[in-house]
């Protein structure tokens, strides 16, 4: 039976600290680091992130400004949207929750936002820093750097080890294999087009899934004491599930994150990691 890697107790104890650095911040500077959230149209999933990002900031004492716009804006104003954030002194981050209606590109309001603001990591610039492994120089992608910081509270060694790649989205499975890579794993990377997927999960050591499909990795494609990472979400039948089979799964692998409680809570944690960071780029510290 595998370690459990717990996503909200590693979850509490960061937002702990954070908490505990924001108010040191504001006694400082004046003011608590800030971040804005637009919101574009009315999609109902959406509205659920956007409301349990503002409520975890308010938690850490991160102030938050909730800009919402119908679904007919245009580019032009949406892009204005942002540049009047990006000129905000008072904002240190700025968030567009996607996705947007299919008129807009999430590309150009992403290439909008200023680096510096780039509280998801999606900006070039950011994506450009996270290959490089300039970590410390700019904003990493929530949901990677929340799988880095797994590997990292529970000493799991990544140097040498055959790490596997499940999906390659930008915004998870190509700056994860990256971070992997910069860590000195061996990575490999699958996705939707893999032809035979076990051939390459079989091998891992450290296996990381990203693809949204439910339950796509069995026991019999998991390698006896490998780490597994689920990094998926669905609903099935009602029940929230990962990709992974977790309960096949975890009688096999050494070590697992489960869904729900993995991964999941540790996404919104480092947004407030990287709200803080900005804010402490920004003020020169
Ligand atoms: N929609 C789903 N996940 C995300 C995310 O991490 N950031 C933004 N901006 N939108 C999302």
């Amino acid at each position: 039976m595998a370690l459990i890697l717990d996503g909200r107790a590693l979850s509490e104890k960061i937002r702990g600290e954070l908490r505990e650095e924001v108010e040191e911040l504001k006694g400082r500077f004046g003011r608590a680091p800030t971040l804005a959230v637009v919101l574009v149209g009315n999609d109902p999933a959406s509205e659920i992130y956007v409301r349990n990002k503002v409520k975890a900031c308010e938690k850490v004492g991160i102030s938050s400004i909730d800009r919402r716009f119908p679904a007919d804006i245009t580019q032009e104003e949406l892009n204005s949207v942002v540049k009047e954030l990006n000129e905000n002194p008072e904002v240190d981050g700025i968030i567009v929750q996607l996705p947007l209606p299919e008129h807009l590109s999430c590309r150009e309001v992403i290439n909008y936002i200023s680096p510096e603001k780039d509280v998801d990591g999606f900006h070039p610039v950011n994506v450009g820093k996270c290959m490089l492994g300039l970590y410390d120089q700019g904003l990493m992608p929530c949901t990677p750097a929340g799988v880095m910081k797994f590997f990292e509270a529970y000493n799991i060694p990544l140097k040498g080890k055959n790490a596997v790649m499940v999906g390659h989205s930008n915004i998870v499975g190509k700056p994860l294999a990256n971070m992997l890579l910069n860590a000195n794993a061996t990575v490999s990377v699958c996705h939707v087009y893999t032809e035979d997927l076990s051939h390459y999960t079989r091998y891992a050591d450290i296996l990381c899934v990203a693809t949204g499909v439910p339950h796509l990795i069995k026991a019999d494609m998991v390698k006896e004491g490998a780490v597994v990472i689920d990094i998926g979400i669905s609903r099935v039948n009602g029940k929230i599930v990962g990709d992974v089979d977790f309960d096949a799964v975890k009688e096999k692998a050494s070590a697992i994150t489960p869904v729900p409680g993995g991964v999941g809570p540790m996404t919104i944690t480092m947004l407030l990691y990287n709200t803080v960071k900005a804010f402490k780029m920004r003020m020169g510290i």
